[in-house]
């Protein structure tokens, strides 16, 4: 790549590092245990949060996930609108849909209950109500939103994303397949849920697969380049967290205390990464999301060693750190990150993730190579840059 192409990227990330402080990102309120679900209804009262819309989907009403939670809000007299209208990879049909629900039953709140996608879809709820007049498509990108949204509650039901913790919503053209983040502080949610007993009943995949996403977030923040004491400190908890608890979590599934550790992973890597950024591991994945609509989380487990293997050793001080933190040895940096690679590849193979994608078209490549580098560059601090070239060799590695 072009050397003043990288100098342009490394100020710009220079810049976005510097005023960062003066952006108001806030942290959610935070509520952890077995049960804490039951605490929204006084949340809604105490925070005078009026009538909120529940943004959630078809499959967790059915597996009876937000029962206990609609019995609560009966019982307390709260009134609500349920639109569960929510799927996998949200769209911006989705949101749009949502917005007019929301106006139409004059809801002033939002609980965001689910996986990513249902959190990501109230977000982005949020910011059209917040933003009327302006397009989903036009809030791609960073600081495009700058308006105070209605409060989210955001109750995850997955532990990977950390979309509560975040700054961050990702949404899918539907029309193009173009999968992209919108950051703005705005989107960080004012409270959070972390109420393992919402998880217990994860499907195994849905567990490796999302759990390896929150590994991703504090791996990718922790080897790129924009980094605070803060960052750092979350991200070595996340990668401490996932060591010791997502292999219980995924053969133990009602082990309450590996599924909220994993919460609390999925958590604290959203704050890593909120602030550090992710890299091109996610920038990949999302054009995969948004092509094929492959689940985020799995993207990312397959991808994460091929991207961790290219940036070589550029990051072998930084991978050697976190692979000490779990106890990985080795007699050198090289060694200790090699063994850290090796480590992310067992947990897949354990966990049954494959190490290919095999919907990857080659006559697809392009188009998705050029929406990473567009997501990635100048944005993402990543610790060495990709071209067309490098980024389309790791699409065909990827491909087998
Ligand atoms: N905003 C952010 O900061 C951020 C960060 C990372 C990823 N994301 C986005 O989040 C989305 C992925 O979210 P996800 O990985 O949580 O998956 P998801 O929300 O798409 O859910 C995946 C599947 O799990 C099911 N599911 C969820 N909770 C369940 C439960 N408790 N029991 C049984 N089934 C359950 C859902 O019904 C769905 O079929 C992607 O669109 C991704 O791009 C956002
Ligand atoms: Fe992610």
């Amino acid at each position: 790549m072009n050397i003043l192409k990288k100098i342009y990227y490394r100020v710009f990330q220079g810049v976005i590092y510097l005023v960062f402080p003066f952006l108001g990102l806030r942290k959610p309120e935070l509520l952890v245990g077995e049960g804490t679900v039951l605490e929204i209804p006084r949340l809604v009262r105490e925070k005078d949060l009026g009538k909120p819309m529940i943004v959630t989907s078809k499959d967790l009403i059915n597996l009876k996930l937000l029962d206990s939670l609609f019995a609560k809000l009966n019982e307390e007299k709260i009134p609500y609108y349920v639109y569960d209208e929510v799927a996998p990879n949200p769209t911006i049909a989705m949101i749009e849909a949502g917005v007019v629900k929301f106006n139409e039953n004059n809801c002033t709140s939002l609980i965001a209950f689910g996986g990513g996608s249902p959190i990501d879809c109230a977000k982005g709820i949020g910011a059209r109500i917040a933003r009327p007049r302006k397009e989903v498509s036009k809030m791609k990108g960073i600081l495009k939103i700058q308006k105070k949204l209605p409060p989210i509650i955001a109750v995850p039901t997955t532990a990977g994303t950390g979309s509560e913790a975040t700054l961050a919503t990702v949404i899918t053209d539907e029309a193009t397949h173009d999968k992209y983040p919108i950051n703005d502080p705005n989107l960080v949610p004012k409270y959070a849920i972390l109420d393992p007993v919402l998880t217990v009943g994860l499907p195994k995949g849905i567990t490796s697969t999302t759990g390896m996403d929150a590994l991703t977030h504090a791996v990718e923040a922790y080897i790129g380049k924009g980094n605070t004491k803060e960052t750092k400190d979350m991200a070595i908890k996340t990668v401490q967290l996932v060591y010791d608890n997502l292999l219980t979590a995924y053969s133990e599934g009602n082990n309450i205390k590996a599924r909220e550790n994993m919460l609390l992973a999925a958590h604290y890597g959203g704050i890593a990464f909120t602030r550090a950024y992710v890299g091109y591991v996610h920038a990949i994945a999302h054009s995969l999301g948004g092509m094929y609509g492959i689940p985020h989380g799995l993207a990312n487990a397959i991808i994460l060693p091929y991207m961790l293997e290219y940036y070589g050793e550029t990051i072998y001080k930084k991978l050697a750190e976190l692979a000490t933190v779990v106890g990985i040895v080795g007699i050198s940096d090289q060694e200790k990150a090699e063994r850290f690679i090796q480590w992310v590849k067992d947990m897949n193979a354990t966990m049954k993730i494959p190490s290919k994608i095999s919907e990857i078209k080659e006559e697809d490549i392009e188009l998705m190579a050029k929406r990473a580098l567009k997501e990635a560059n100048p944005l993402y601090p990543v610790p060495k840059f990709m071209g067309m070239l490098e980024i389309t060799q790791i699409y065909k590695k990827l491909m087998g």
